[in-house]
């Protein structure tokens, strides 16, 4: 069998900090194949990009994710225990819990509450000189999600929580300081998410039934009993953290809208289909997650490479999205490409790939796509305001990825949203 190509350097761990985003396409370009070995921590590991390294990746059973990720990355998002560590049987049952945010009544509640916040935060921000969007939709993405989810939460500790969440995410891909924060600051959040957990199981009418917060309280896993309240939380988690990640997508929109006023143009004229396009393209050119990691769990060959059972192997999202047999020109942002998208669940995948629940797709996908949305609405049809001198930059090297500035807004008006005949 043919060797594959292989990263000469005694291990890649520092470029791989330093290329960040770029790590797997510049090797898999300069080897001319989408598939390389290297070593990683000291670890042997098979790195692969493209849409058929991600048919290969997202093959339901083939991968489990447990040990693949560095645990100061698991433990800031998925965590032990969660949904994303287990496999087959347990995941299935697990993964039902979660199946319902897929659906239109979670998908539109949300968004309704996001629009509701982010209305009332409009009110202050007219009084502001001028606001850093990210944090402050951060914070209306932690009010709208706890409020959906059924979670009491006093005004104050709002902010709170959404700096809890905010560091978890910004400290994931890094190593010392902020991902020491994010640590630091998880512990308050799961002991908060404990008690919610107890409380919902305990009191009646505490946790409204029917809520996300009372339904992860009362799942039960395959063999029946309800999840330990530590397991609990960490779901709880999984649903409010990603939610307010989506803030991430907004301020990269936010920034689009800046940098390409003919698209801001199209969406304020309510071209048919566009506003969907453009938050396609929004998540597929800006960088977020960079890269997913599994272990083999069955052997099988590709591309005549025999995986063998614990191989640890990664598929570069980022590079996927960025391949040009793919995505014609993928540097130029191009939300009409959308128009033409075959739908495959391989060729576009920032939220990983395959199927929702015989795989780890993120069930979010919808409700980002949907918050992604509507603040863009809001951005473009219920205010305005001016984007003065600041540092726009994007590290690639910076996992994950933001402006250096955070998007600064000043002079915030509200206008009233334009009614539109309906389609
Ligand atoms: C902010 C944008 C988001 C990004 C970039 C993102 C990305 C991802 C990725 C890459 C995975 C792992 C896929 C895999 O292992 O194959 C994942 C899984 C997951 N995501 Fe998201 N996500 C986002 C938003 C959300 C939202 C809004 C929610 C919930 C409301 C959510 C809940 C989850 C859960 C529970 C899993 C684990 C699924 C499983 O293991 O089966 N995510 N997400």
């Amino acid at each position: 069998m043919p060797a594959i190509p292989r990263d000469d350097s005694f291990d890649s761990t520092l470029a791989l900090l330093s290329d960040g985003y770029t790590f797997i396409s510049k090797r898999c370009a300069r080897f001319q194949s989408d598939i390389f070995e290297t070593r990683l921590m000291l670890r042997r590991a098979v790195c692969t990009m493209g849409e058929d390294a991600a048919r290969m990746f997202f093959h339901p059973g083939r991968f489990t994710r447990r040990g693949a990720i560095p645990p100061t990355t698991l433990m800031l998002l998925q965590d032990l225990g969660s949904v994303q560590t287990l496999d087959g049987a347990a995941h299935q049952r697990r993964k039902q819990m979660f199946m319902p945010l897929l659906e239109s009544p979670a998908v539109d509640g949300l968004a309704q509450a996001m629009i509701r916040h982010w209305r009332a935060q409009l009110a202050k921000w007219e009084r502001q000189p001028q606001v850093v969007l990210h944090s402050e939709v951060e914070e209306i993405l932690c009010r709208a999600v706890c409020e959906w989810a059924g979670i009491p939460l006093a005004d104050p500790e709002a902010r709170q929580r959404a700096e809890e969440f905010s560091a978890m995410i910004d400290g994931s891909g890094a190593i010392g300081p902020r991902n020491w924060k994010g640590q630091a600051l998880r512990m308050r959040t799961e002991q908060w998410a404990r008690g919610l957990i107890t409380t919902a199981r305990s009191s009646r009418h505490a946790i409204p039934e029917g809520s996300m917060a009372h339904a992860i309280a009362l799942h039960g896993d395959t063999d029946g009993k309800l999840l330990d309240a530590r397991t609990a939380a960490v779901e709880l988690i999984n649903v409010l953290r990603p939610t307010v990640a989506v803030a991430r997508f907004i301020t990269f929109a936010a920034l689009a809208l800046h940098a390409y006023p003919d698209c801001r143009a199209r969406l304020a004229a309510g071209e048919d289909g566009y506003a969907e396009c453009f938050v396609q393209e929004v998540r597929r050119f800006y960088p977020f997650f960079p890269l997913i990691a599994g272990h083999v769990l069955v052997p099988f060959e590709w591309r005549a490479h025999r995986f063998s059972e614990g191989d640890w192997v990664f598929l570069d999202m980022y590079g996927t999205n960025h391949d040009a047999r793919i995505w014609d020109e993928p540097e130029t942002f191009r939300p009409e490409r959308f128009r033409h998208w075959d739908q495959s669940p391989f060729n576009f995948i920032p939220q990983g790939g395959g199927d929702y629940l015989q795989g780890h797709r993120c069930p979010g996908e919808r409700i980002t796509i949907a918050l992604t949305r509507e603040a863009v609405r809001m951005l473009v049809s219920e205010m305005r305001y001016d984007v003065p001198q600041q540092d726009l930059q994007i590290d690639l090297s910076r996992m994950p990825a933001i402006p250096a500035s955070r998007f600064v807004i000043s002079n915030v008006r509200r206008i009233e949203p334009v009614a539109r005949p309906a389609a």
